[in-house]
C-alpha cells in the first residue's frame, strides 16, 4: 500500500469506530460488542454488529463489514483513498502529498472539469443565435431567461463533433471525454479496427445535473418534439467516475436549501424547473430511474417530509407506489398529491398558476388516505357486495398503520360513510394486525435461524470446493486472530495452495504482511478487497474459529486444503496429456510430503 502504515494507524487510532458511526447508526451495547439496525439495508431486528475490540463491524443480515475505513467508504459512497482522506481530515492528520496513488482522484477532477466546460459550451450555444431553435422551445414552454440561466440549461448542436473539437481545443484527451461520457466511441462498419468518436448529445435541450456541492456531474438531454422517435426522448449520462444516477436527484443542489420542512418529489426535469420558477424550490426528480434506496437516504438527510407528486397516468401511479414503499422505512412522513385531469405538475402549474398549486399541496393527503381513495377503483360501492369488498381492502390498508389514533380516525370515517358498526371494523383491523405480527415474528425468527446473507455470494468458488473453502476460511480466521502463527503457517501453506481466488488473495496479503514485518490489521486489506469482500473478512476475524485449540485447528485446516488440492489435481490429470501428467505427478509428490 502506498500510504505509510504509521499514517493509516494514526488515522485509525484517532477515529474510533463508535464515534465515527454515531451519526449514522444508533448502537446499543450487547456484551462487549455493540448492535444496531443496519444502515445499509432495511431491517427491523438489529443484525449490525460492531466489535470495538478490533475496530471492525459486520452485518449478519446483508454481509457488509470491515473496518472504520470500509464503513466510511460505503456510507459516504467514496472510493478507498477518499475514505482515508475524509477520516484524516476529520481527525487532523495530514496525508503526505505524494507517495500514494491518487490517479482516481485526478481522473475525477478531470471529469468534473470536462463536465463544467461541456455545460458552459451548451449554455453558450443555447444563448447564441445558432441556438435559437432550442431557446425558442424553452421559452415556448414558459421558462424565463432567469430560469434558463439559474439551471444552466443548454443545447447540443446538431453535429457529431462540435463538442469534441471544443474540448480538444481546451486540451482534454479523447479518453477523458469518454470517461465523462460526453462522447461515444464506434467502430467503422467496413473496418472494425477503425474507431471513430462522436458527440453523445446532438440536437437536444441539455439539462446539467448538479450535485449538492454544486459540481456538474452529468447531463440529461431532451429531444425536440418530433425527433423523439430516433434517439429516444431523453439521453442521459451513464454512470461515470463522478456520477451514479441512482444516487442523485435532479434539482437537489437547489432544493437542499429549501427543504427543511418538506421536499416535493416529481417525475420529470421539466417539472422540477417549472416548480422552481413558480417559487417551489424544494422540488426534485429521480433522473429517470425508479426511485432508489440511495435517493431516499439522501433526502432523509435534508428533510422531514416527502410530498409525492407524480403524473396521474398509470406509469406515474406505479412510480408513486414504488417510491412510497421505499420511503416507508426511512422515517420520513409521506404525503401524496393527486393531480387532477391527467396532467403532469409542469402542465398543471402552467394552466392553473402557483396559487392553485399551493392549495393542491396543502390538500396533500396522507399515504393511507391516498391508498383508501385509490382502493375503490373497480369496485361498485353502491352494492352490498362491493361495499364489503371495499371495506375488506380498507381494513388491510388501515391495519398497516402503527399509530392507534390514525387507525381510529380512518375506521371512524369509513364506518360513518358505509354504515357498518365500529366494533365490527375494529375487530377486523385488529385481527389483521394480529396475523401480521405473527407473520413478522415468524419471519424474524427465520432470519435469525437462516441468515439471508450467504457467504457463498462473496466467494463463488465455494460451490466448487466446499471443503477446501471452509478450511481456508478457518486458516484465515485463526491467523487474523493469532498473527504469531503466521510464520509457521507459511512454511506449510503457500498462497497458491489456496483453491479459491479470494482466499488466495487474502492469504497472499497476510504473507506479505509477515514478510514486511507489519502488524496484521483489517485496514491493510481495504485496498485489495471490494466492500463486500471486506465484509467477508470481517465476519472471519470475528468468528469463533480461533477461540479454542487454535493451533491444532490451524494445522488440521491446512492439511484439508492441501489434501483437497491433491484431489483436484488427481481428477484434473484424467484429462491430461502424458507429458503434463508426468510433470504434474512430481508436484503431487511434493505437496503430499508437505501435508504429512
Ligand atoms: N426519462 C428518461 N428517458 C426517457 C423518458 C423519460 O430518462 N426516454 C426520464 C427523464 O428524466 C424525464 C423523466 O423520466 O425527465 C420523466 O419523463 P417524462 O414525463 O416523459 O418527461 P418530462 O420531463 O415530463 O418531459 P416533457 O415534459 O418535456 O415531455
Ligand atoms: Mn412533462
Amino acid at each position: 500500500m502506498a500510504i505509510p502504515e504509521e499514517i493509516i494507524n494514526e488515522i485509525k487510532y484517532k477515529n474510533d469506530i463508535e464515534s465515527v458511526m454515531a451519526p449514522y447508526v444508533s448502537l446499543k451495547r450487547r456484551g462487549k460488542n455493540l448492535v444496531g439496525l443496519c444502515p445499509f439495508h432495511n431491517e427491523k431486528t438489529p443484525s449490525f454488529t460492531v466489535y470495538p475490540e478490533n475496530g471492525s463491524f459486520y452485518c449478519f443480515g446483508c454481509g457488509v463489514g470491515g473496518d472504520v475505513f470500509s464503513f466510511v467508504r460505503q456510507i459516504e459512497n467514496l472510493d478507498y483513498i477518499d475514505a482515508i482522506k475524509l477520516l484524516a481530515e476529520r481527525s487532523g492528520v495530514t496525508l503526505p502529498q505524494d507517495g500514494y496513488d491518487d490517479s482516481m482522484q485526478k481522473l475525477k477532477n478531470t471529469v468534473f472539469e470536462i463536465n463544467r466546460e461541456t455545460a458552459k459550451f451548451y449554455h453558450t450555444y443555447l444563448m447564441s443565435p445558432q441556438g435559437k431553435w432550442a431557446f425558442d422551445y424553452l421559452v415556448g414552454r414558459g421558462l424565463s431567461i432567469a430560469t434558463i440561466k439559474h439551471f444552466g440549461l443548454g443545447a447540443a448542436p446538431n453535429s457529431s463533433n462540435s463538442l469534441i473539437n471544443h474540448l480538444k481545443g481546451l486540451g482534454y484527451s479523447i479518453s477523458d471525454m469518454i470517461q465523462a461520457n460526453v462522447i461515444g466511441r464506434g467502430t467503422s462498419a467496413y473496418n472494425s479496427q477503425q474507431e471513430y468518436y462522436y458527440d453523445r448529445f446532438r440536437k437536444r435541450v441539455m439539462f446539467p445535473i448538479i450535485n449538492i456541492r454544486g459540481r456538474v456531474i452529468g447531463f440529461s438531454g431532451r429531444a425536440m418534439p418530433g425527433d423523439d422517435k430516433a434517439g429516444g426522448k431523453y439521453v442521459n449520462t451513464s454512470d461515470t467516475p463522478v456520477y451514479k444516477k441512482s444516487d442523485n436527484l435532479f434539482g437537489m443542489n437547489f432544493a437542499k436549501n429549501h427543504c427543511d420542512e418538506r421536499v416535493i418529489l416529481v417525475e420529470g426535469n421539466m417539472d422540477v424547473i417549472s416548480l422552481h420558477q413558480a417559487g417551489f424550490e424544494n422540488a426534485v426528480a429521480a433522473l429517470g430511474t425508479a426511485f432508489t434506496d440511495e435517493q431516499a437516504k439522501l433526502l432523509s438527510r435534508y428533510t422531514k417530509e416527502i410530498v409525492l407528486l407524480m403524473d396521474s397516468d398509470a406509469a406515474g401511479q406505479k412510480a408513486m407506489k414504488r417510491a412510497g414503499a421505499i420511503l416507508q422505512n426511512t422515517g420520513l412522513d409521506i404525503r401524496v398529491v393527486l393531480l387532477p385531469d391527467g396532467k403532469d405538475p409542469d402542465e398543471y402549474i402552467k394552466k392553473n398558476g402557483a396559487a392553485r398549486f399551493k392549495a393542491l399541496l396543502e390538500g396533500a393527503v396522507s399515504e393511507i388516505e391516498y391508498k383508501l381513495l385509490t382502493a375503490v377503483e373497480g369496485i361498485d360501492t353502491n352494492s352490498d357486495d362491493g361495499r364489503l369488498q371495499y371495506l375488506a381492502r380498507a381494513a388491510e390498508i388501515i391495519a398497516e398503520s402503527n399509530d392507534i389514533m390514525t387507525r381510529d380516525l380512518y375506521i371512524g370515517r369509513l364506518c360513518d360513510k358505509y354504515g357498518v358498526s365500529r366494533a365490527a371494523m375494529e375487530t377486523k383491523v385488529a385481527d389483521i394486525r394480529k396475523n401480521k405480527i405473527k407473520q413478522r415474528e415468524k419471519q424474524e425468527l427465520d432470519e435469525i435461524i437462516h441468515p439471508k446473507f450467504d457467504r457463498g455470494d462473496v466467494n463463488p468458488e465455494r460451490r466448487l470446493y466446499p471443503a477446501a473453502t471452509a478450511a481456508e476460511e478457518t486458516v484465515i480466521a485463526v491467523l487474523l486472530q493469532h498473527p504469531d502463527y503466521l510464520k509457521r503457517a507459511i512454511e506449510d501453506l503457500k498462497p497458491e495452495n489456496m483453491m479459491t481466488e479470494l482466499n488466495r488473495r487474502i492469504y497472499k496479503r497476510l504473507c506479505e504482511c509477515e514478510q514486511s514485518g507489519r502488524n496484521i490489521d483489517l485496514s491493510y486489506f481495504g485496498e485489495i478487497l471490494t466492500p463486500s469482500e471486506m465484509g467477508y473478512l470481517s465476519s472471519l476475524i470475528n468468528s469463533e474459529k480461533g477461540d479454542k485449540n487454535a493451533f491444532i485447528v490451524l494445522k488440521d485446516s491446512i492439511k484439508v486444503i492441501l489434501d483437497e488440492g491433491v484431489k483436484k489435481q488427481t481428477s484434473d490429470t484424467k484429462n491430461m496429456s502424458i507429458d503434463d501428467w508426468a510433470e504434474n505427478i512430481q508436484k503431487i509428490i511434493e505437496a503430499k510430503k508437505k501435508g504429512n
